[in-house]
């Protein structure tokens, strides 16, 4: 039986068990997936625990960065954005650690809009926390020439910045979009459920400008809903969160499983 789970606090809506428990049951594979939610000073003697019992874990916020030193080998992507989201347990106990948020972002867009050119024209990232982190790194590694970023607080875009060589755009001048603009995503946590809203005014945006929302709940943000009424095409975030969880199944049941509309179908139904 394959044992794994999500660690996480608080870890009170994570849709995660949903998913990976659907693949066992879809592809036939003994398996179980919980949501595990670990004060943090209880991490250290938790993952002693999970090192004895499971195959592997999924890692949330706090821990991503907390995960780091405490897995033997890692993976490029999690060395290079210093955060670990999939652990795999190895036979003698130790952790492999990997980031496949970079993966999911550029996945659930791909998986929208096979044509979509990544090198046509800028991209736009929009906050600068863990997630903007992984999405500057997909956005590189797919050849985006340019890439702007805009975060309430400067300092934190201008450690991504610098890592990255991205260009700052001062959060109050958000809303002066490059004309070649052809990417705009939200990885703030703004607009969604008992979040204010988004405050951006899409109307000088190109009409050709996809628009990227990796907050999912709710499905279709305040932005999203602006874009989608002047035609920009768009992007939800619930695929992120499913395809960031492709290749953790794998590397733990050897088996690559697929993201279908059902799945999708199930984790609205499910959302708080
Ligand atoms: N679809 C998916 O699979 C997926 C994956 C990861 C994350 N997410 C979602 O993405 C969002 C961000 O996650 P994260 O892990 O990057 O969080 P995080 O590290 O805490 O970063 C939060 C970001 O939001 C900004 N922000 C928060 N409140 C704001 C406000 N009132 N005004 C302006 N900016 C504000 C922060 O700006 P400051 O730097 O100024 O504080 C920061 O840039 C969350 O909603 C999360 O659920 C979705």
């Amino acid at each position: 039986v394959i044992k794994a789970c999500v660690i996480g606090h608080p870890l009170s809506h994570s849709l995660s068990p949903l998913i990976h428990n659907h693949w066992f049951q879809t592809y036939g594979i003994e398996g179980i997936y919980k949501a595990m939610p670990v004060p943090p000073e209880q991490l250290l003697p938790t993952i002693e625990i999970l090192r004895q019992n499971y195959n592997g874990f999924n890692v949330t916020l706090p821990f991503k960065r907390t995960l780091i030193p405490l897995c033997q080998t890692l993976g490029s992507t999690a060395q290079i954005i210093a955060a670990v989201n999939t652990v795999t347990v190895g036979q003698d106990g130790s952790f492999h650690g990997r980031n496949t948020d970079t993966y999911g972002f550029a996945q659930n867009l791909q998986q929208k809009f096979p044509n979509f050119d990544w090198r046509k024209g800028s991209a736009l990232i929009l906050g600068a926390g863990g997630a903007a982190r992984a999405i500057a790194y997909a956005l590189k590694e797919k050849g985006v020439a340019k890439i702007y970023i805009s975060n309430r607080t400067s300092s934190h875009a201008a450690a991504l910045s610098a890592q990255f060589s991205l260009e700052n755009l001062k959060w109050d001048s958000r809303e002066n979009f490059p004309a070649d603009l052809n990417l705009l995503i939200n990885t703030t946590s703004l607009g969604m459920k008992g979040q204010p809203p988004l405050d951006l005014d899409l109307s000088s945006l190109p009409s050709s400008t996809t628009v990227y929302d990796i907050v999912y709940a709710p499905l279709i943000t305040p932005m999203l809903q602006a874009a989608q009424t002047r035609g920009n095409p768009i992007v939800t975030g619930i695929g992120m969160l499913l395809h960031q969880a492709v290749p953790a199944f794998e590397v733990w049941t050897g088996v690559r499983p697929e993201v279908t509309p059902e799945l999708e179908t199930i984790l609205l139904q499910a959302m708080p």
